[in-house]
């Protein structure tokens, strides 16, 4: 177990609640209103969607692969109350059979996933087809200025978020994906202008 997994994992469960009140709770909550049937989160982290998923989802599976985080979301997902099942796996290698899952959740986690196309090409093979994939993310600004910014500031950016890439491009992915985009907004998120802007996106499993 990395020490600086242990320490991303402890300060993400600290300033993650902080975040959520300042906003992103609201963007989670709009968003997982439309998780509904069998449902799989990617890199779940620790825990801060459970309280958005509503009676329309009737299975979660959880998935998390840095241990530090998988520990803190076992702990929340006691909390809550809720029936999860926690799943120590990388996105890009998901251990589900073909078609498992109605919904597909990608919160704050294809910035940091090590292989983007790889991911998402899992997330619409275990989806049922017209299943759909739910991102929430921050994205490379579409601003000259501040996405060289973004460049500039990518590598120490990635050591303090533990791999996170502040100026990817992850709505052209999700584009050039085999999922078909149903909705890909701009959205407001609050925090650092390097994780700024965001999107909320929609994508349909063919
Ligand atoms: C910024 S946190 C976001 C956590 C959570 N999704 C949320 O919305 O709060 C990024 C998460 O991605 C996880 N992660 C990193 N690499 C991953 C991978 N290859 N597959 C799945 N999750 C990964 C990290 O362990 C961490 O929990």
């Amino acid at each position: 177990m990395s020490l600086s997994g242990r320490l991303f994992a402890a300060l993400y469960d600290r300033i993650g609640p902080c975040a959520d009140a300042a906003g992103v709770g609201e963007l989670r909550a709009q968003l997982l209103a439309q998780a509904r049937g069998r449902v799989l989160e990617l890199g779940a982290g620790t825990g801060l969607n459970l309280a958005h998923y509503g009676p329309a989802v009737t299975s979660l599976v959880l998935t998390e692969p840095e241990e530090p985080m998988a520990r803190r979301l076992e702990r929340h997902l006691a909390e809550s109350g809720r029936e999860a099942a926690v799943v120590r796996s990388a996105a890009e290698a998901l251990p589900f059979p073909d078609g498992s899952f109605d919904t597909v959740v990608a919160t704050l986690v294809l910035c940091t996933v090590a292989d983007v196309e790889r991911t998402l090409a899992e997330a619409a093979r275990v989806l049922v087809p017209g299943g759909r994939l739910l991102v929430l993310e921050h994205v490379r600004s579409e601003d000259p200025r501040t996405a060289r910014w973004q460049d500039r500031l990518a590598r120490p950016w990635g050591v303090v978020g533990h791999g996170c890439r502040p100026n990817q491009d992850t709505g052209a992915l999700l584009r050039a994906s085999a999922l078909e985009i149903e909705r890909l907004e701009p959205t407001r998120l609050p925090g650092a202008p390097i994780t700024r802007p965001g999107i909320v996106a929609v994508a349909v499993a063919p």
